[in-house]
């Protein structure tokens, strides 16, 4: 593999997280719940890869589909000599489909919390894209943060594919549009991959699959806290379950309690009565109206969007009106 040398490495990484307070006012709370940001430790992230290529789970093949297909369109949206931003990069290897359909896009700029894995991904595409400047920033994307104001690039383009932004609250949801909005400025872009509302067998189906894959991803939250603070906790003893949520428009993920027990960590006894619940995850899934009424209320302009012939993904194109 082929790498180059970075633009620029900046690094933002926020304090710890503090994993033992957050159980502790998760169990605390009625009904209890857990952060879903805790699913991605490294076997949480390797068990999310297997969720995205389970026949179920259509969000990340209907998603890379599109952006293939797409990809020209989405390109000449975009224009000529664009600074590209991408939130929760990964492992880098979305955004490849854009640079290559891109007019010489000017400079890439990846945004990860996972410092080393940011930079190894970051050196390998400056690596595969020696005409395009590559800057890496290490953040917590969700919160406030700067980007220099010299980076090369005629206009700034936001990316956030994966629908991730359907894990925020809605009233999260729009402060982060709104920073993306602060970042990219007044005629900048933001291409947004959101999943859409749909029947609820598939819906069902792609959150409860029969590999039970999504179910380990869950129940690795426990795993996690048995681990990393010494919890007594009966892992098999509460189970996976997936709903979806009408009103709200959202699946929402629970770890049920098969019987009355309890969890011990950090000097607290936590007591479940059978078929109680801790709540992990939500995931909001918006009508194609919906997503636009949210990209205008964080000061964005709806102007594309691109979905599948079976209305299961959308990815949209806004961009930032005049203050
Ligand atoms: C990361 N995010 C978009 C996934 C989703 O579909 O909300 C997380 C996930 N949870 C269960 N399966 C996948």
């Amino acid at each position: 593999m082929p790498r180059s040398e970075l633009a620029s490495f900046t690094d933002l990484s926020p304090a710890e997280d503090d994993f033992l307070g957050d159980v502790i006012a998760g169990l605390s709370a009625s009904p209890k719940s857990l952060p879903c940001k805790y699913f991605y430790d490294e076997r949480g992230s390797k068990l999310f890869e297997q969720i995205c290529a389970l026949p179920e789970y259509y969000p990340t093949r209907t998603e890379t589909l599109l952006m293939r297909e797409k990809a020209p369109e989405m390109a000449a949206a975009v224009g000529a000599d664009a600074l590209i931003l991408e939130y929760g990069c990964g492992s880098i290897e979305k955004v490849r489909v854009l640079l290559d359909a891109l007019d010489q896009p000017a400079s890439y700029v990846a945004v990860d919390i996972s410092r080393e894995h940011l930079r190894a991904a970051a050196e390998v595409l400056a690596g595969d894209y020696p005409s395009v400047d590559v800057h890496a920033i290490c953040a917590d994307f969700s919160q406030p943060f700067e980007i220099s104001a010299n980076l090369p690039g005629r206009r700034k383009m936001a990316f956030f594919p994966g629908s991730t932004i359907g894990n925020f609250e809605p009233s999260e949801a729009k402060a982060f549009l709104t920073l993306i909005a602060d970042h990219v400025g007044v005629g900048g872009g933001l291409l947004i991959g959101a999943d859409r509302k749909k029947d609820e067998a598939i819906l069902h189906a792609a959150y409860n699959d029969r590999a039970g894959v999504t179910a380990a991803f869950n129940l690795n939250l426990l795993s996690r806290m048995k681990n990393e603070l010494d919890a007594i906790v009966d892992i098999d003893g509460f189970a996976h379950d997936a709903r979806y949520n009408a009103v709200d428009g959202r699946i929402e993920m629970y770890l049920v309690s098969q019987s009355d027990q309890s969890i011990n960590v950090g000097g607290r006894k936590f007591s479940f009565a059978a078929g109680e619940t801790i709540h992990t995850e939500n995931s909001h899934k918006y009508e194609i109206e919906e997503f636009q009424a949210l990209g205008r209320a964080a000061g964005f302009e709806p102007k594309t969007v691109w979905s599948d012939q079976d209305d299961l993904f959308s990815v949209h194109y806004f961009e930032k009106n005049a203050d």
